[in-house]
């Protein structure tokens, strides 16, 4: 048994077999496992640091398997060994940029709907690439609403909760036209875009209007490495986008490239036909515009794009924060009807998680 200092903010002891441990008091004390500090039911931690008056250990006992720790209140707590020294992570597959021969696989969706393990690669695959090529899903009105088995509930936005894309004078968008859309992703005008978007193409008879998808992360790391000063200005410039029709006003004014607390990217949101006018008074834009020039002319050429025709039955679903999507100009006017709805990337996520488990 060893006395610990008071009011330390670390903790440190030696196991019996020599090895050091150290933490933080405060940690340690939050983290206990023991029945009365969590809901035993939900695993949910219960005790609440701040209804704690005072956070010190008085006593500390390691033997081989394990360290108890007697508190000043008299708590006391047993924290197995293993539990101290795993790391907590939860890991999910990581996003890797598209390699020069990359591709995606297609997936037949009923085997994708049924069939776990199928369902694991595919999800795997989409986490990964940021893609998800599903075949043979047939023309059905609607298919989209059964993918949520796999994906999670539908992301509803305004408009239309399945979206359907057909060349229409009435339309309040571009892709209603047979005009080429440029490489882009949805809801720009949304400060939180949905994360997914599938893509059914019911029938396609038109002549022109391949598909093309970019890796949009992927050019901007490579741009990040050329020029990490543009990059840096991409992430702090606010940018004004918006998307309406009769009935209703979207509109999100952020820098079109959002990093978490690590630096990594989270969100690109690029859509040239839905960017605003932005305030010419603003030093920034100046900077901000250097910096969009030399990246759009880059997604232009760039060879992490790749074009291919969406066959009537098929099922595009892109990582939409990082993959952009786009199509080349409808040439003829043979029928060509595509629906979309979107989803959230957290969820599909968790079905990967949830599949592993059963699997265990
Ligand atoms: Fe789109
Ligand atoms: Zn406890």
């Amino acid at each position: 048994m060893v006395m610990a200092t008071k009011n330390a903010l670390h903790l440190d002891f030696q196991w019996p077999d020599g090895g050091d441990f150290s933490a933080p008091v405060l940690w340690l004390r939050d983290v206990c496992p023991c029945s009365s500090c969590r809901v035993t039911q939900t695993q949910e931690k219960r005790v609440h640091l701040a209804s704690l008056d005072c956070v010190a250990a008085e006593a500390i006992d390691p033997t081989h398997e394990g360290v108890t720790i007697g508190w000043v209140d008299g708590h006391t707590s047993y924290y197995p060994r293993a539990f101290l020294e795993a790391t907590h992570a939860r890991i999910t597959p990581a996003w890797k940029p598209w390699c020069e021969d990359y591709f995606p696989n297609c997936y037949d969706f009923l085997a994708f709907q049924s069939d776990d393990d199928c369902a694991t690669s595919a999800i795997t695959e989409f986490l990964t690439s940021g893609v998800l090529l599903l075949g043979a899903a047939g023309q059905e009105d609607g298919t989209l609403e059964r993918l949520s088995a796999r994906l999670g509930p539908v992301r509803e936005v305004l408009f239309e909760r399945i979206h359907n894309v057909k060349v229409d004078p009435l339309g309040y968008n571009v892709a209603h036209t047979s005009l080429a859309l440029p490489p882009h992703n949805d809801f720009a005008s949304y400060s939180w875009p949905p994360s997914v978007q599938a893509l059914h193409m019911l029938v396609n008879d038109a002549v022109g209007g391949n598909s093309t998808i970019l890796d949009g992360w992927g050019v901007l790391e490579e741009f990040r490495r050329d020029d990490p000063a543009a990059f840096d200005v991409l992430c702090r410039v606010p940018v004004p986008f918006r998307e309406f029709d009769e009935h209703n006003e979207t509109y999100a004014c952020e820098p079109i490239v959002q990093l978490n607390a690590r630096g990594q990217i989270v969100i690109f949101r690029y859509s040239n036909q839905l960017m605003q006018v932005m305030d010419h008074r603003n030093p920034e834009t100046a900077a901000f515009y250097d910096a969009y020039y030399a990246l759009s002319r880059r997604l232009l050429s760039t060879n992490l794009s790749r074009s291919f025709r969406l066959e009537g039955g098929q099922i595009l679903v892109v990582a939409s924060h990082r993959i952009l999507h786009g199509r080349e100009a409808i040439e003829s006017s043979g029928h060509r009807h595509l629906q979309d709805a979107y989803f959230e990337h957290d969820n599909v996520r968790n079905r990967l998680t949830v599949l592993a488990r059963s699997h265990d």
